[in-house]
């Protein structure tokens, strides 16, 4: 069966993990399963069986959810029943010809991932159709539009290098696709690409926030052209003057832009010495937001901001001009004491609820040794499923490699989709609670929908203005029955649920994209065989690192590392093995066995321990931590370690200081940095260079092989993580230690006196950790 071939390859053809494969019928009962009930899916993931279908989608006439391989079918009375309703539905007449042996494609068991093409067929009277700008009929799609929005409050050098990366950009981007170009400083300036003799630009003030009309008016795109609705945005209005003066098909308007980028300097105004930079991102983002709303509303579309600075003038501002104030940290912001925050997050929170109803996302690159609001732009962003990078120079390869993979092609090409929508629909008593990840709800009110709300909720549809294949997100679920059913009465031992996500796919076709899936019901008890079986712990120490990001955000005095504990306790003591009060004879299931240590690495973790970062930095690990898949959201919480030595194959070592050796190179791999990390007498060989000496060709392969495991690791990977080479005992050794586990402590001194290597910290080392958690676990209540 297809739920079993699944078991093999995690993520399968479907892209949905579960925390829990078998699932409690009761409310009571999953409550008492303390890991919550969720799915992490991958809507649009690429798999190579998945099979697209020229034709529409049969749906169910009573609950709309589409023919899945689930449903029992009837051949000889042309009649399919509905898993999710039980409603009988008749086929339609062009499924006349099916039998046993002629079996649609969307009924094949394999099958439970199937992709719709929804592009129209152009009727004969239209006849076939370019993608060309200002072709088209009613239903075709336009080419994806990008406007670029450059900070030009940066010295000469940052300001040249993200030049130099817009440049190529264009270069690289599909000659149909729409360019526009915002820059900003005190003021913003919306470039004419489109003119004809003279450059023109059009100036805003940066002081004030403006509402959407007064910008189009002061571009002359009043209200008369502004009339687009979305959703249709694609007939009346698209296609006046606006387009044709701001947003100009990359061939068209290459020159221009190029030109244009040669002319540009920093920004004129002066600052006086002890002042910021006067920095209006906000107004400059919402003139951007205004534009594409009057011209494209409902277009793939996105915006590009660049910034290399906090936001100081107008709307969106993060901190005073003067520069002896520092930008707000994690304690101002426990403290109540970040003045700017809660207004800039209410600015942000307006322009995201804009832009999505426009269908619009907003990308951000911010390059700066210091903050720039990452923490308040984060719901936009995360609203409009918009891309984000972080780094500390528009020089430095985190920004430039990932910069140029947003407009690179084929294999490299990250597949970016727009103008998605995720509906999900579920059997009888499986309510949904919410999504943490990239969208909106779009507070469609249904029979699904839960009481209580975590994250985007209320809702059985969301809007994901930009997705892609690697767009991840977690469904949170919940069980309304309060009786176990009637053991006498016909219950249906599996439930079911269908994620219908529609979307733009990058070569601007129409694409339904339908994963149904089931699941057992278990009536056994808590500890019961089916359970434990189902459990993945993987997935479960993922969701549990997001739900508790989440509430560390929306939950004023949350304390994380207490309600973990506590959770670990309660799971141990639910699922372990043991006497009441024998400490010494607690065991685990191997399903559940790693699951402590992920616990307790999240608690040392990014996500936890902010106060080491700043907001911006937290914000933006959470952001990824959310969008991306099992794997590589578990190295962040868990980074992997692989010991390179002679002799032996490269193998993963425990995450512990004990892991490093003089003879040894290490890589680490924590998501946002890669880390190679050479034994003191490995590095000695190499400061000799012997690995230039042809008797020590082994030498140069070993010192060789972790940067070619590194590279394949960074191809793959948007945003690029940083590399940081270093030697036992250099300066940037510290981005190892720092997540190594400190089984070895600076309190033993027959250990220092033997040379290993010593984490400065107060936190327990996993031994004494999990020594604590089998003495709670057993104890009886
Ligand atoms: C955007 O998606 C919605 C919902 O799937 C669809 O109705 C609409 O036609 C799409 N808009 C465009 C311009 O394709
Ligand atoms: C410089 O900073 C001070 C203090 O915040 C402020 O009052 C002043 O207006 C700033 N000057 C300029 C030119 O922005
Ligand atoms: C399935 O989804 C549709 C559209 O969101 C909704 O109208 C319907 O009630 C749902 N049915 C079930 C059984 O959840
Ligand atoms: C959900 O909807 C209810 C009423 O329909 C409303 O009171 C509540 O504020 C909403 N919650 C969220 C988180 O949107
Ligand atoms: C590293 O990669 C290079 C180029 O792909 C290859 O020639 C070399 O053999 C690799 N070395 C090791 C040790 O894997
Ligand atoms: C100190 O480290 C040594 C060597 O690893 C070990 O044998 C000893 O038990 C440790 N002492 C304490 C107090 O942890
Ligand atoms: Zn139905």
């Amino acid at each position: 069966m297809a739920s079993e071939m699944a078991e093999t390859d995690r993520e399968g053809i479907d892209g949905v993990r579960m925390t829990w494969n078998s699932w409690p019928r009761t409310k009571v009962e999953s409550s008492k399963c303390v890991i919550p009930i969720a799915a992490s899916i991958s809507p649009i993931r690429s798999h190579p069986d998945i099979l697209t279908l020229p034709y529409a989608p049969l749906r169910c006439k009573t609950c709309s959810a589409i023919l899945n391989p689930f449903a029992r079918v009837d051949f000889a009375a042309h009649i399919w029943i509905c898993p999710f309703c039980f409603q009988r539905n008749h086929f339609p007449h062009h499924y006349s010809a099916i039998s046993e042996t002629n079996v649609p494609a969307e009924l094949y068991h394999q099958y439970t991932t199937i992709q719709y093409s929804l592009t129209p067929i152009e009727d004969h009277k239209v006849g076939p159709t370019q993608m060309g700008v200002g072709q088209g009929g009613a239903n075709s799609m336009r080419p994806p539009v990008f406007v670029f929005v450059l900070d030009t409050c940066m010295i000469d050098e940052e300001l040249g290098y993200a030049k130099l990366a817009l440049q190529q950009a264009i270069g690289l981007l599909p000659e149909n696709a729409l360019v526009g170009f915002v820059t900003f400083g005190t003021q913003v300036q919306v470039h004419e690409l489109g003119f004809g003799d003279m450059s023109k630009v059009y100036v805003f003030r940066g002081s004030k926030e403006m509402g959407k009309d007064q910008v189009l008016d002061q571009l002359g795109l009043g209200r008369r052209s502004a009339g687009g609705v979305y959703g249709k945005g694609g007939q009346a209005g698209g296609f006046d003057s606006g387009i044709h003066r701001f947003l100009l098909p990359a061939s068209e308007c290459e020159y221009t832009f190029t030109s244009l980028l040669e002319e540009l300097g920093t920004d004129l105004w002066p600052v006086p010495p002890g002042n910021r930079s006067l920095r209006c991102t906000g107004v400059a983002l919402s003139v951007a937001s205004g534009l594409l709303g009057a011209c494209l509303p409902g277009t793939g579309a996105r915006i590009i901001a660049l910034v290399g600075g906090p936001c100081t003038e107008g709307p969106g501002s993060i901190v005073s001009k003067d520069l002896s104030e520092p930008v707000r940290s994690h304690k101002d912001l426990d403290k109540d004491a970040a003045p700017y925050f809660r207004k800039a997050v209410m600015f942000y929170e307006e322009l995201a609820k804009q832009l999505v109803s426009q269908g619009h996302v907003l990308d951000l690159f911010a390059s700066a040794l210091d903050q720039v609001g990452v923490a308040e732009m984060k719901v936009v962003i995360e609203r409009t499923g918009g891309l984000v990078v972080l780094s500390e120079s528009f020089g430095h390869s985190v920004f430039k490699d990932s910069f140029r993979r947003v407009f690179e092609d084929g294999e490299q090409s990250l597949g970016l989709c727009f103008n998605g929508t995720l509906e999900i629909n579920c059997s009888k008593d499986i309510k949904i609670q919410g999504i943490l990840g990239p969208c909106t709800s779009l507070e469609k009110k249904g029979p699904a929908v839960a009481g209580t709300v975590i994250g985007q909720g209320n809702t059985t549809a969301w809007k994901l203005c930009g997705l892609d294949k690697t767009t991840c997100l977690t469904v949170f679920f919940d069980i309304s029955s309060s009786e176990k059913p009637d053991p006498s009465g016909n219950i249906n031992p599996q439930l079911y649920i269908q994620f219908l996500t529609s979307y733009q796919s990058p070569d601007c076709q129409q694409k339904l994209r339908v994963t149904t899936i089931t699941k057992r019901w278990t009536d056994g008890a808590i500890g019961s065989e089916d359970l434990v079986q189902g459990f993945d712990q993987e997935t479960a120490a993922v969701v549990i690192a997001r739900l508790t990001s989440h509430k560390m955000e929306m939950e004023e005095g949350f304390d994380a590392t207490r309600w973990l504990d506590r959770n670990l306790i309660r799971l141990c003591s639910k699922f372990g093995d043991y006497r009441k009060d024998d400490p010494t004879s607690f065991t685990l299931n191997p399903l559940f066995s790693l699951f402590p240590q992920f616990m307790f690495n999240l608690r040392r973790s990014q996500f936890v321990q902010v106060f080491n970062n700043s907001p911006d930095e937290t914000a933006y690990f959470r952001m990824l931590l959310n969008r991306e898949n099992i794997p590589n959201s578990l190295v962040m919480i868990q980074p992997s370690l692989i010991s390179y030595s002679f002799n032996a194959l490269p193998e993963a070592v425990l995450l512990d200081v004990a892991s490093i050796g003089a003879d040894r190179i290490l890589l680490l791999d924590s998501y946002f940095s890669i880390v190679i990390f050479h034994g003191m007498t490995i590095a000695q060989w190499r400061n000799m260079g012997y690995q230039n000496q042809a008797e020590h060709q082994a030498f140069a392969q070993l010192l060789q092989a972790p940067h070619n495991d590194s590279k394949l690791i960074i191809g793959e990977r948007f945003p690029v993580p940083r590399l940081v080479v270093c030697d036992q005992h250099g300066s940037q050794a510290r981005f190892l230690l720092a997540k190594l586990n400190p089984s070895a402590t600076y309190n033993n001194a027959s250990e220092m006196a033997a040379g290993m290597d010593v984490i400065f910290t107060d936190d327990v080392n996993l031994q004494v950790f999990i020594e604590h958690l089998q003495r709670l676990a057993v104890q009886s209540s």
